[in-house]
């Protein structure tokens, strides 16, 4: 196993519903160009979506999914570190002993607790509230210095690294601290039916939301009937035109063109126009990602090999933490 020296990039993504076009641009994206520079671990992180009830089947088949997905995308097996985050046990190892660093008062502040905690109110249980130091424990495991994400999940980056702080603090040098990066037009791509709300997997309305396995007329149908507003200028106003700044947002992370570039496009020209290119934009760029997910999934004993090395590789990495961290609180070392 070589050893590493480059800096090390972590992030997961939960495989609950399907994967939209918010955390491509918010994330995945961004994990496909950090492989190249960057020693990158990459996880479908199951425990985390079981705070939250799962179908047991749907959920196999989803984890399988996700898998395939990440392949079609373009993160290459040999260049970064995929796994299943239930494969690797350091992970709920290291959230145990974090949970006994971390505040009851840090995790009610947590806006994402509050908010899942509404949405399901029959079922706020313990593992939605201690959510955040399971996902230090990710990222801290692997000395991790980059962890790319949408801006949604900053507010547990910085639990994070207070975690660390205080830990460090403590027991001396244990844990890198790690950093968030946010990208800046897709930082937040919002619901397509309601422009004002985060574009989310788990929204009721499928009009709310681009799956990367959307067909392209099923793409082009959902952009259509974007909510926007009367004025019928394309111009970048996110308080006052949120449904079109996402647009604009949307498209500008799709051809790498400025606000300023989409407006002079699209002057003079209606919201018809500009929602059939931006739906046109974004189903070009599923196309090839679909072809390759649907090759990808016919070859099962490929998937497994690829999630099976990725989660080998994760333990013996992450152990390495783990097992500086259990001598610095006090544990004794195994005999076996
Ligand atoms: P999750 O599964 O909700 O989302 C995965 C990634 O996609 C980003 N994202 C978005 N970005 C822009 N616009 C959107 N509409 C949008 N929706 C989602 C998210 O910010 C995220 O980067 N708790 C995390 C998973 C996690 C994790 C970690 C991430 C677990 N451990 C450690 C980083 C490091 C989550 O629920 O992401």
């Amino acid at each position: 196993m070589s050893e590493i020296n480059k800096k090390i990039v972590f992030s997961g993504i939960q495989p609950s519903g399907e994967p939209t076009l918010g955390n491509y641009l918010g994330a995945l994206k961004n994990w496909v160009l950090m492989q190249d520079e960057y020693e990158c671990f990459y996880s479908i992180v199951d425990l985390h979506s079981i705070t939250v009830r799962q179908d047991p089947a749907a959920l196999r088949a989803q984890i399988k999914k996700f898998m395939a997905l990440f392949l079609a995308i373009g993160l290459d097996p040999e260049k970064c570190t995929l796994f299943c985050q239930s494969h690797v046990p350091t992970h709920a190892e290291l959230a145990w002993i974090l949970n006994c660093y971390t505040m009851f008062g840090e995790l009610s502040r947590m806006t994402q607790f509050k908010d899942k905690s509404q949405k399901h109110a029959d079922n706020i249980n313990a593992g939605l509230f201690t959510y955040p130091s399971l996902m230090a424990a990710d990222m801290l495991l692997y000395q991790t210095d980059v962890v790319p994400v949408g801006i949604d999940q900053k507010q547990h980056i910085e639990l994070a690294r207070n975690i660390a702080v205080r830990f460090n603090g403590i027991y001396g040098d244990t844990f890198k601290i790690p950093e968030g990066v946010i990208p800046k037009t897709s930082a937040k791509i919002n619901s397509l039916a309601d422009p004002t709300k985060k574009m989310s997997k788990s929204d009721e309305n499928i009009n709310s939301y681009i799956l990367l396995l959307d067909k392209p007329d099923d793409i082009i149908r959902k952009f259509k009937r974007a909510v926007t507003d009367s004025e019928a200028i394309v111009r970048y106003s996110p308080e006052d035109k949120p449904g079109i700044s996402n647009l604009m947002n949307i498209y500008s992370a799709v051809t790498s063109k400025t606000h300023d570039e989409i407006e002079k496009e699209f002057d003079g020209k209606g919201y018809g126009d500009f929602k059939l290119a931006v739906g046109e934009a974004v189903a070009d760029l599923l196309k090839p990602v679909q072809s390759e997910y649907e090759r990808i999934m016919k070859d099962k004993d490929y998937l497994e090999k690829i999630y099976s090395e990725g989660a080998q590789k994760a333990y013996y990495v992450s152990n390495k933490t783990l097992s500086k961290v259990y001598k610095k609180v006090g544990f004794i070392k195994k005999g076996f």
